[in-house]
């Protein structure tokens, strides 16, 4: 297999340059072995994923090597951090249905659609102590009432399925902290509604993606954090979009930029979905349309103050670099209140009506 052969020979090369006694910038640049090496995953529902690499391993298997689908007690649970874009929710699908063809189970059909033991939640802001308890649905019987039934998180306890949860810093402590004796080791839940303590079953586990630092969201509570012991920041996999398609030279160029960003240089610079987006876009509308529309994207935000300067013109730079230039408008026709002047960012013109 394409993988096993590619592991094992950086495993064989780490091993040889640790012989030698010198395990730095070597072996690092081979640890970072190309991700375009895995196998895709193609899931139940048609989407396709292009897992992530771990030290020259896919990520979705790591991760499911820290689950203990036959005993969740011995689970160590994992988060995905990383900025908007990068693939966290898609790799955590991932890691779902891994986990679940590893446990040979079926994929079945639920509320019509298929299903491989992934529930994924999204707590959110207005989220309280209850939401992982209950939900509240429109009584079949009565149309002015509601009915309280058991949360999908309830479910997935009760039927040892994986749940995600996304976006988890936007949810307040009082909704996650309900969950503490759930995920101190001891997986159990209390439901009030019926005095039940729910014990969960094997197969569960629980993962959380979000973006560390995000402006306006409250960070997950601090004793989260010894709860989910692995940590993976999640980067976008370039590989995966050359192989899509896209321009090589702008993928080469956000590439670049992104490892700015994991240095620190940079704040945010254009994730895979962005790129992604600038790609399908070009085909559909072509290239200079856009483009423009991705540039008013980045102003908007600049003039928002959602994006730095510094971040907004790296993102300029790195299109310059990935062969947008020819688009960019002359230095006359750019100057603020010319009569002529077009509306632009760095040179590069935004998508405005007239
Ligand atoms: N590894 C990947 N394989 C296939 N598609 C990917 C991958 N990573 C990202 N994508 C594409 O990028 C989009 C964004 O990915 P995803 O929704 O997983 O990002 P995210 O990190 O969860 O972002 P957010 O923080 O905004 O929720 C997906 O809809 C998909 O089109
Ligand atoms: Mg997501």
């Amino acid at each position: 297999m394409a993988t096993a052969t590619a592991i094992d020979q950086a495993l064989a090369t780490v091993d040889e340059v640790a012989a030698e006694g010198d395990l730095t910038a070597e072996a690092r640049a081979l640890l970072t072995l190309d991700a375009t090496t895995h196998e895709a995953i193609l899931l139940p529902d048609g989407r396709t994923i292009y897992p992530p690499s771990l030290f020259g391993e896919p990520l979705q298997e790591v991760a499911c090597r820290l689950l203990d689908a036959q005993d969740p007690t011995r689970s160590r649970y994992l988060k995905l951090i990383g900025p908007p874009g990068t693939g966290k929710s898609q790799i955590a699908r991932a890691i779902a249905y891994t986990s679940w063809r590893q446990q040979k189970k079926k994929v079945i059909k639920r509320h019509g659609s298929p299903f491989y033991g992934l529930i994924e939640l999204q707590p959110g802001p207005s989220a309280d102590e209850y939401f992982f308890r209950y939900d509240f649905i429109p009584d079949p019987e009565d149309a002015t009432r509601v009915k309280l039934v058991e949360a999908a998180f309830v479910e997935a306890m009760r039927n040892g399925w994986l749940v995600v949860i996304d976006e988890v810093s936007i949810a307040r402590d009082v909704a996650l902290l309900s969950l503490n004796g759930t995920l101190d080791g001891r997986l159990i839940l209390y439901l009030a509604a019926t005095g039940e303590t729910v014990t969960a079953q094997p197969g569960f586990g629980v993962i959380l993606t979000y973006n560390p630092g995000l402006v306006g969201a409250t960070d997950i509570p601090d004793a989260w954090h010894s709860r989910f012991p692995a940590t993976v920041e999640v980067s976008s996999n370039w590989g995966a979009l050359r192989e899509l398609g896209v321009n090589g030279a702008l993928v080469d160029a956000a590439e670049k930029y992104d490892s700015k960003r994991k240095s620190g240089e940079l704040a945010w610079t254009p994730q895979f979905r962005e790129i992604e987006s600038l790609h399908v876009m070009s085909d559909r509308v072509g290239e200079r349309v856009a483009l423009s529309m991705f540039i008013s994207g980045l102003h908007e935000q600049l003039e928002t103050g959602k994006l730095l300067a510094a971040d907004a013109a790296a993102a300029c730079r790195m299109l310059d670099e990935g062969g947008f230039q020819r688009f960019k408008v002359s230095a006359g026709k750019r100057k603020a209140g010319a009569s002529n002047a077009i509306p632009n960012l760095e040179g590069y013109p935004r998508a405005v009506t007239r």
